[in-house]
């Protein structure tokens, strides 16, 4: 059974990767895990300098899912560099590096800096509020996400995975643009922009009040964009959103993505990752499939 897939010249040995933000770089993994079976990390996002995140509370549960406002909190690029990148390289999987940034110049600044560091893939993680305008997310202007795009390129040495925002009229539009900006990859989809309220306290559950709506809940819009975008662009696409099991990762195979990613399932069972792996293999065993690409694509 062949189980390996390529994403832009990068070969995984399985489609299944880990979601950014919902995995760290492993670490906390590692006990409950066999990293050496993942097709990919892709680690919790990488700013220029460390962020502090957004004031609590900046999770909670609903019905399917789960909001966040954690506000990518993360302690830089190069505390990553000098304690995660040796971690991961423990094992023989692909490191993709999820980089955030304010501005324009701060993203590049993290591709720069990765250059000659030993990271497989870049993901451009758009949907950050940009400061200089005025906090909307680049991921959601067409214009934006191409200019953005483009600009990173010019930096990355690595493979450039652009990973789009939901919140969005038209994913195709946006997913043309970094296509015609230079990704060499996108993933989708990142979080549906949700709120809670507590009824009692008459306030909203979450300190930062809107917030990331992610798990199983979402998934019909993701496999729906994912569709969309398949049909839009001719680069590899790595599908996620509320996937639990091995069927839900079939499912974006099947419209188009080449790999997928496994987010807020991690959180729920820290064996998400591989028991999903082994029920896409008992599928292929069961309905006879030899290599993971038949099934790429195959819904017209
Ligand atoms: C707690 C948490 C933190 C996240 N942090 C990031 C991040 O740093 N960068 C990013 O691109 N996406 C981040 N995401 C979004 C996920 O990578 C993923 O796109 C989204 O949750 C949908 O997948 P899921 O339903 O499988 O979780 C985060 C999600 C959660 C739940």
């Amino acid at each position: 059974m062949n189980l390996s897939v390529n994403i832009a010249g990068v070969e995984l040995k399985n489609p299944v990767m880990t979601a950014s933000g919902t995995f760290g770089s492993g670490k906390e993994f590692e006990q409950y895990i066999d990293i050496n079976r993942l097709g990919g990390v892709i680690v919790k996002g990488v700013a220029n300098k460390e962020w502090l995140g957004n004031p609590s509370p900046r999770i909670a549960e609903t019905y399917g899912g789960m909001l966040n406002a954690v506000g990518l909190q993360n302690p830089g690029m190069e505390v990553f560099i000098k304690e995660d990148i040796p971690f991961l390289r423990k094992f023989d999987t692909k490191i993709i590096v999820n980089v955030v940034g304010r501005t324009i110049s701060d993203y590049c600044e993290v591709a720069e800096r990765l250059q000659n560091e030993d990271v497989d893939l870049l993901e451009l993680n758009i949907s950050c509020p940009n400061v200089k305008e005025g906090g909307v997310a680049f991921g959601i202007s067409p214009q934006m996400a191409e200019k953005i795009t483009n600009e990173v390129k010019k930096y990355a040495k690595q493979p450039l995975i652009v990973k789009l925002s939901p919140n969005v009229t038209d994913i195709a539009e946006i997913a043309r643009a970094v296509e015609a900006g230079g990704a060499d990859a996108v993933s989708l989809i990142n979080t549906l922009i949700g709120m809670k309220v507590d009824v009692h306290k008459r306030q909203p559950v979450i300190a930062n009040k809107i917030a990331g709506l992610s798990g199983p809940a979402i998934k019909p819009v993701a496999v729906r964009m994912v569709y969309q975008v398949a049909k839009a662009i001719r680069i590899p696409i790595i599908g996620l959103g509320g996937i639990m099991t091995g069927e839900d990762a079939i499912e974006f195979l099947m419209v188009g993505a080449s790999a997928i990613a496994v987010g807020t399932a991690n959180l729920l069972n820290p064996r998400a990752t591989m028991n999903i792996l082994d029920e896409i293999e008992t599928f292929m065993k069961t309905k006879k499939i030899r290599d993971i690409k038949e099934i790429i694509g195959i819904i017209e």
